[in-house]
């Protein structure tokens, strides 16, 4: 077993997680529901260090700015007694019908200003809060039929929306960051931004991209068939890992949600060996410091109590990685197996500093092709020995 979560560890949960009653589209809730300040208590015992939310998580869409300041206030006063932190806030702009089409991308202006404005709100009461992260997932930002939306405008209206949104942040001087959450599909047949690389892409083309950066969800990126850990890579490589959400899937299919480490367990293991420990071999590269945060849905068979069971394994799960994946660091045979893969050798640059294009094509070949394509790597054996730190 591993140690008790500490605040120092920095887990965090949104609301919406261990708050899902288990409403699904194929049937109701199969747990009651409990105040969003109730939620916050049980994640506080249970040692989380922050939480997450949106809006009308707490609140109701329909309430009044009165009600919502008395639900808000009393959340934050919660998590003052309890020591918690409100680490993220975001909007949604995905349940209520009048999102159907999108909230940024809505063909129907009027729906794209209400929107706009419901995300505006959201951003003051984060900042407010003293969250320094603000996610921005447009689950509904996309299509079923390709011939119903104008896609270079989906794009300049995206593109539009959010330098409104960070142009506004930076207007009113908060310290928030966005994180663009990428998802491929569900609930849209078709999500805009539907990878890591996508948003990247989509920042670069942004006035105000220096305050944008990436929310990465495993299940996400694993819907699209693709390896979490180098997503969190090249995000973090380009600056961008300003926020995560960790949790599980197996294989392709709807969006699971699961507990972290009950889909892919060796990919987890990797993801939490670069989180924790960095790339191998630059101790001085980039680092992700931010929460460890879990956006999971704890199973509809599970009363209450496995709600927390849940949660606590999203955090037992983390910190039993963490060790493992320090012990693999610290491995003698891992230290030797990854020389011996060539590991620390991509470190160095192709070219001698100051080398041109036609220096290299001056220079002799140098390499000793049949001896090179002979070469060994021993990737499996370096690969047997995570699984053995996994298990073991
Ligand atoms: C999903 C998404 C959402 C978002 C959340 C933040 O499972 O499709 O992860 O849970 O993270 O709504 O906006
Ligand atoms: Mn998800
Ligand atoms: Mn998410």
């Amino acid at each position: 077993m591993p140690r008790s979560p500490r605040p120092d560890d920095k887990f965090s949960f949104g609301l919406w997680t261990v708050g899902w009653t288990g409403a699904d589209p194929f049937g109701s809730a199969t747990r009651p529901a409990l105040d969003p300040w109730e939620y916050a208590d049980r994640l506080a015992e249970l040692g989380a260090w922050g939480i997450s939310f949106h809006d009308d998580d707490v609140h109701d869409f329909a309430d009044d700015d009165e009600t919502r300041a008395l639900r808000l206030g009393r959340l934050a006063d919660a998590c003052r007694a309890s020591g918690l932190v409100i680490e993220m806030v975001t909007t949604n702009t995905f349940s209520h019908p009048v999102f159907k089409d999108g909230g940024l991308t809505s063909n129907d202006r009027g729906v794209r200003r209400f929107g706009l404005r419901k995300i505006l709100r959201a951003v003051d009461v984060a900042a407010e809060l003293g969250a320094t992260t603000f996610v921005m997932w447009g689950g509904r930002e996309g299509t079923e039929y390709d011939g119903s939306k104008d896609l270079l405008a989906a794009f300049d209206r995206y593109k539009e929306g959010l330098d409104t949104v960070a142009g506004y942040i930076k207007e009113r001087g908060y310290d928030l960051r966005i994180a663009l959450e990428p998802k491929p599909n569900e609930p849209r047949g078709d999500i805009l931004l539907p990878t890591v690389g996508h948003a990247l892409a989509l920042i670069a083309e942004l006035e105000h991209g220096d305050v944008v950066g990436l929310n990465p969800e495993t299940g996400h990126e694993q819907m699209a068939n693709l390896n979490f850990t180098h997503q969190l890579a090249q995000a973090l490589w380009s600056d961008k890992l300003f926020h995560l959400d960790l949790n599980g899937q197996r294989g392709l299919k709807y969006d699971q949600d699961l507990v972290f480490g009950h889909g892919d367990l060796l990919s987890a293991f990797f993801t939490v060996d670069l989180l924790e420990n960095g790339f191998p071999g630059h101790p001085d590269g980039p680092r992700y410091t931010g929460p460890r945060h879990f956006d999971y849905k704890p199973s509809r068979t599970e009363h209450l109590a496995g709600v927390w069971a849940s949660a606590q394994a999203c955090m037992s799960t983390y910190l039993g990685l963490a060790e493992k994946a320090a012990a693999f660091r610290a491995d003698p045979r891992v230290v030797e197996a990854m020389a011996y893969a060539g590991v620390p050798d991509l470190a160095q640059p192709t070219l001698a500093p100051g080398e041109t294009a036609a220096d290299l094509l001056a220079a002799p070949a140098g390499l000793d092709v049949p001896a090179a394509a002979e070469r060994d790597y021993g990737f499996v054996r370096l690969n047997q020995l995570a699984v053995e730190h996994l298990i073991g």
